[in-house]
């Protein structure tokens, strides 16, 4: 059966032939998705729906008009290519996202409808069917893959510096008893959301890599957010919940600044000392009042982001569900991002040894659902982990597939002897390799 598009919404949605995307014009809504949906069984193509419309909602809400696309299911869009004559737009979408004034030439941002995993996928088996286009012919499919890897992870870069930056202002206008404006951090977060909602894991990468160039907050409130608003993505929050656990996690320490003269100290806290920093919720939750920020949640999940599931947390040691769901997720990410860091008595942890440690006492300390998405989203080889195959070659992991945790995307780093190389591999589509044990970087 040759599958079309349905004539009241050939206006919207396109097929872009040279980039295999699936093109929808402005916002899709409820019926169009299951118009849209109704076409095919095809799980890709649904998949490519499913996202599309789910970034539609996103937009709404910028009451922007943009392009969405989306790399789609290539057997219908070559069997719709066929059937309908259709124009492929130029450009890609571009929506705004943190853009600070000191910055000249901000990078342009691309939004990623797909997983990478599924991308390499789809690329390979147009190699295996033995369907080599005319793109093809300008680019294989793994340099293809490479090169947007590459962008991404300078996009990310970018991005994770200017939120880094934008978080030192914070911390230091809160020091000098200023405020900050708050939109510019409201929209960071609303576009690392967007990144995450949308499968974009780069920024992942760098909120569990140790980075001196950075002030120990500012780093650690931009990691926490991040490592915070990835777990809440897998627990489906919606998008408004997501914007407030980000805020939270992103504001819970400012008491911090009232007692770096401790805390920056090269050596073993007191106990009088350690008292003195376990105050820190409530020095936070002032600080919230000056700021005029009186939202119950803040405060409460302010308050409770040191709580653990077994009583054994501070200040009001409480338990269970008397403990809100967003500071057990703020404490695992703190968790975590605390283990891979280096502090000022110790060197951080490679992100599978932390991820260790985390699962010793991980239900104990955050409960069972959030220790669960915590696993589900950092995987047995996190992130940022270095490994070594079986062909002795060592390699990092760059992104992991939900599904098969134990075959990530990884980026070669060394060959059996120890040259530097450099190459992706998605393990997923290399059944012959496999990875035989994490190492630490440097030491294979
Ligand atoms: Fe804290």
């Amino acid at each position: 059966m040759e599958a079309k598009f349905p004539d009241n919404l050939k206006e919207k949605i396109s097929y872009d032939v040279d980039r295999k995307l699936l093109i929808f014009e402005g916002v899709m809504s409820e019926d169009e998705k299951n118009e849209l949906l109704g076409i095919s069984q095809d799980d890709s193509y649904r998949k490519s729906i499913e996202a599309l419309f789910q970034r539609s909602q996103i937009t709404k809400k910028r009451e922007k008009k943009a392009k969405l696309s989306l790399s789609g299911s290539r057997d219908i869009l070559e069997r719709e290519k066929e059937g309908t004559a259709l124009t492929a737009p130029k450009e890609n979408i571009q929506l705004k996202g943190l853009n600070p004034p000191e910055r000249e030439d901000p990078p342009k941002e691309r939004l990623r409808f797909s997983i990478i995993g599924q991308k390499i996928q789809e690329q390979s088996k147009q190699v295996d069917a033995g369907q080599k286009g005319e793109a093809e012919e300008k680019a294989t499919p793994q340099t293809q893959v490479t090169k947007e890897l590459k962008d991404e992870w300078k996009e990310a870069q970018t991005f994770y510096h200017e939120f880094v930056v934008l978080a030192q202002e914070v911390f230091d206008k809160i020091k000098e008893g200023h405020n900050f404006e708050m939109e510019r951090v409201r929209k960071a977060i609303e576009k690392l959301i967007d990144d995450l909602t949308l499968g974009n894991e780069s920024i992942v990468r760098l909120a569990a890599a140790s980075d001196g160039s950075y002030s120990q907050f500012a780093s650690n409130a931009v990691n926490v957010t991040i490592i915070s608003i990835k777990i809440g993505v897998s627990l489906h929050y919606n998008k408004s919940g997501l914007m407030e656990l980000g805020m939270i996690s992103f504001l819970r320490d400012i008491g911090l600044v009232l007692l770096s003269h401790i805390i920056e100290q090269p050596r073993k806290l007191k106990t009088s000392e350690y008292e003195e920093v376990k105050k820190h919720p409530l020095y936070t939750e002032r600080f919230l009042e000056g700021l005029g920020i009186n939202n119950e949640v803040f405060k409460q999940v302010v308050l409770q982001h040191h709580e653990r599931e077994d009583g054994s947390g501070y200040p009001g040691k409480l338990k269970g569900e008397a403990i809100h769901e967003y500071a057990k997720i703020i404490a695992v990410a703190e968790a975590y991002e605390s283990l891979t860091h280096n502090r000022p008595v110790r060197a951080g942890l490679p992100p599978h040894t932390a991820m260790r440690e985390i699962l010793e006492e991980g239900v104990a300390f955050f409960g069972h659902r959030v220790t669960k998405a915590f696993i589900r989203e950092f995987g047995v080889y996190p992130v940022g982990s270095a490994v070594e195959l079986n062909t002795g070659e060592t390699a990092k992991v760059i992104a992991v597939h939900k599904d098969f945790p134990l075959r990530p995307v990884v980026q070669l780093m060394a060959d059996a002897e120890g040259r530097p190389i450099s190459k992706i591999l998605n393990l997923l589509e290399k059944p012959q390799l496999f990875i035989k044990r994490p190492v630490e970087e440097g030491k294979h």
